[in-house]
């Protein structure tokens, strides 16, 4: 099974070889732009779930409607991190992907993402990808041409900001699913997962949190009805979890999506339709 994902990624990679040489001279081109416009002011773009584009996502992040939101900050923007369930490499999807690839590629940016829930990069053997070093001071994945893989539990440094990558999270609708297929066993944190990473963030300070998942006790909060409330969403481990490392941590603020709107709570902020844009010194939300 991992061979065969290895031979298909490939040959997505090497068809497309194209995509990464438009996509290398366009961000150069860009970050000089950036460089000009806007000096050092370098942001981050975050963004919700992509569903690899299943239910018209790509036009929640589509260049003209980045464009339109974000005016001449646009041109400040370095990279864009998708929180989750991005969707990529999903078994059978190659056409989409291929296409979503061509689409993204108007944005002169590379793409990371993090772990969702609905991920199949979760189940797949990270040594079939390329290792690539972005300076962040971790490495991270390439699953396909310009597409970055960030693993979970890690602090990576991009630009001067430091961001803790949390991910993964409850599919309240697996047993709908085949698993491999539709539904990867991963998208739970191992205990030892959780046990290093507790080690690794304890006592730090970090500008940003960002995961798919809210803390538990946040999550509650953000539905505004008892109606909108269901008892099995929240019965998520990885939020769980995620409550005991927002304890050991110190942070501006905490992004996630996972639920399908745009609500925020305190320093606590859900992203669908909308986007965010962070720097070391400011974030928004539009
Ligand atoms: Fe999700």
């Amino acid at each position: 099974m991992a061979i065969k994902r290895l031979n298909d990624n490939s040959r997505i990679v090497n068809k497309f070889w194209w995509i990464s040489l438009v996509c290398f001279c366009s961000k150069k081109y860009h970050l000089l732009k950036a460089f000009i416009k806007g000096g050092n002011k370098i942001s981050i773009l975050l963004s919700g779930d992509f569903h690899a584009g299943s239910t018209g996502e790509l036009s929640n992040i589509c260049r003209s409607k980045l464009k339109g939101s974000w005016g001449d900050k646009y041109d400040t923007i370095k990279f864009q991190i998708i929180l989750g369930d991005a969707g990529f490499l999903w078994p059978g999807n190659e056409r989409a992907d291929r296409y979503n690839l061509k689409q993204l590629g108007f944005n002169p940016w590379p793409i990371l993402f993090l772990p969702g829930n609905h991920e199949p990069v979760l189940g797949m053997d990270l040594g079939q990808f390329k290792v690539a070093d972005l300076g962040f001071g971790r490495p991270v994945y390439e699953i396909l041409p310009n597409v970055y893989y960030m693993e979970r539990g890690y602090i990576y440094n991009i630009d001067g900001m430091t961001l803790a990558v949390l991910g993964g999270g409850l599919s309240i609708d697996k047993a709908h699913r085949t698993e491999g297929l539709s539904w990867w066993p991963e998208e739970q944190w191992s205990f030892t997962e959780e046990k290093e990473c507790l080690t690794r963030m304890e006592g730090q300070t970090v500008d940003y949190v960002l995961s798919h998942v809210a803390p538990n006790s946040i999550a509650q909060k953000l539905f505004h009805s008892e109606l909108e409330y269901s008892g099995d969403k929240f019965i998520d481990r990885v939020a769980i979890f995620t409550d005991e490392i927002i304890k050991v941590l110190k942070y501006k603020q905490f992004y996630f999506a996972h639920w399908h709107f745009d609500r925020a709570i305190k320093e606590f902020c859900c992203l669908w339709k909308k986007t965010a844009l962070i720097t070391k010194d400011s974030c928004e939300e539009c």
